[in-house]
C-alpha cells in the first residue's frame, strides 16, 4: 500500500476534508487511514447519510455554510447495480443529483472535489485497457447514473478530480470477496462467470491513493476537472478471482467456470472493463500493488478481525 508521508503537510498546509458516505467500503478505509495518524495534513469531517444526505439540497448547503470545507471526497453512492434497474430514480437521485448538489456547494465555497466513478461507464466491448479519454457508453442504469454524475460536475464547473475504479472489495461492507468466503463455507461447489474481465481493487489501496493524490495536489490553485483511472494492477475474470479467494482462504469449495449467459442478472455487466492506469501513475508516480497481493492482505486483515470477534 502507498505510504503517506507522516507529518508532511504536502503543498496545501492543513486541509479540512469532508468525506461523504464514510460508512461504505471506501469511506471506512479512508477513516482507518485517518486514524492511523499518517494524515496529519488533513482535518477530516466524516459523514454518512444519517448526518448528511447528499440528496438533500438544503441540508448540504447548510452544512457548507456552517462548516469550512477545503476538499470533498465523495464516497457516497448508490451501488446496488442490479437493483438500480428496478429503481432507477433512486440511483439517479444519489449518483447524479446528489453529486450535482455537492458540486454546486464546492463551486460556491471554492472547495476542491474528489469524486469516485466506475468502470461501468464503459460498454465493455473493448479488448485493451480503457483510457480516461475513451468514449463512455454505459449499458445499465447504475453506469448511466454514474456517467451523469461525472457530466454534472463538468456542467457545474467543479475544480477537482474524478477517479474511476472497479471491482472494489474490503473487509467491511458487502462485496464479492465476502460473498465467496461465505459460499466457500456453505457449499461444495459454486459456478462463477468466466467471460467478464476486470481488476479487483482493495478499497484500502484506493483510499491510500486518494489521500496520496490529495497530498500531492495544489488544491487551492487547481483549476478544471481531471479524470484518472485507478484499480489494483493486473487483470482476471470473476472465476479467477473466486478461485484465488477460495485457494488463499483455504476453502475446499470447487469453483466452476460459466458464461454470463448462464448467470442471468437484471443488469448486463461489461465483458471487459480493465482500466488503463498510465495517467495516474505518470502524474503522481504511484506504485500500484497487484490485485492478488492485495487480496491476500485483505484476507489476513479479515481473519484477524474475525479472530477477535
Ligand atoms: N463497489 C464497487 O465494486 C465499485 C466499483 C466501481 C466504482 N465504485 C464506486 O466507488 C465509490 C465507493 O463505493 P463503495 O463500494 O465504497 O460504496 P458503498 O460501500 O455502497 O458505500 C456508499 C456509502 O454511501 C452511502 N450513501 C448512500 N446514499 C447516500 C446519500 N444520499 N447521502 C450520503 N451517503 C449516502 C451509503 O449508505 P447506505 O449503505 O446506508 O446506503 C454507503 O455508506 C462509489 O462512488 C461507487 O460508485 C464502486
Amino acid at each position: 500500500m502507498l505510504k503517506i508521508m507522516q507529518n508532511d503537510k504536502g503543498m496545501n498546509g492543513r486541509l479540512t476534508v469532508l468525506v461523504t458516505g464514510c460508512d461504505g467500503q471506501l469511506g471506512s478505509e479512508i477513516r482507518k487511514l485517518a486514524k492511523s495518524g499518517d494524515c496529519s495534513f488533513c482535518r477530516f469531517l466524516f459523514v454518512d447519510v444519517n448526518v448528511l444526505d447528499i440528496c438533500n439540497r438544503a441540508e448540504v448547503h447548510n452544512y457548507f455554510k456552517t462548516n469550512h470545507v477545503d476538499v470533498v471526497v465523495n464516497c457516497a453512492a448508490y451501488t446496488a447495480v442490479d437493483k438500480a434497474e428496478l429503481e432507477p430514480e433512486a440511483a439517479f437521485a444519489v449518483n447524479r443529483d446528489g453529486v450535482s448538489v455537492l458540486s454546486e456547494c464546492c463551486v460556491e465555497e471554492g472547495a476542491f472535489m474528489i469524486h469516485v466513478s466506475t468502470d461501468y461507464v464503459f460498454d465493455g466491448q473493448g479488448t485493451v485497457p480503457y483510457k480516461e479519454s475513451d468514449p463512455l457508453n454505459p449499458t445499465g442504469v447504475y453506469g448511466l447514473s454514474k456517467k451523469e454524475g461525472e457530466d454534472v460536475m463538468r456542467e457545474k464547473g467543479v475544480n477537482g478530480i474524478i477517479v474511476r475504479t472497479a471491482w472494489l472489495y474490503s473487509s467491511t461492507g458487502r462485496n464479492f470477496v465476502k460473498t465467496m468466503l461465505r459460499l466457500g463455507s456453505e457449499r461444495e461447489q459454486i459456478s462463477v462467470v468466466a467471460d467478464q474481465h476486470g481488476t479487483p481493487t482493495w478499497a484500502a489501496d484506493l483510499a491510500a491513493a486518494i489521500l496520496y493524490i490529495l497530498q500531492h495536489t495544489d488544491v487551492k490553485n487547481a483549476r478544471g476537472l481531471e479524470v484518472y483511472h485507478y484499480t489494483d494492477e493486473g487483470e482476471c475474470t470473476w472465476y479467477e478471482f473466486a478461485s484465488a479467494i477460495m485457494q488463499m482462504a483455504g476453502k475446499k469449495c470447487q469453483v466452476l467456470p460459466i458464461s454470463s449467459d448462464e448467470y442471468p442478472s437484471s443488469c448486463r455487466r461489461p465483458l471487459y472493463s480493465v482500466l488503463d492506469k498510465s495517467k495516474i501513475k505518470e502524474r503522481f508516480g504511484l506504485k500500484i500493488p497487484m490485485w492478488d497481493e492485495s487480496l491476500q492482505k485483505m484476507l489476513d486483515e479479515f481473519n484477524l478481525k474475525e479472530a477477535w470477534r
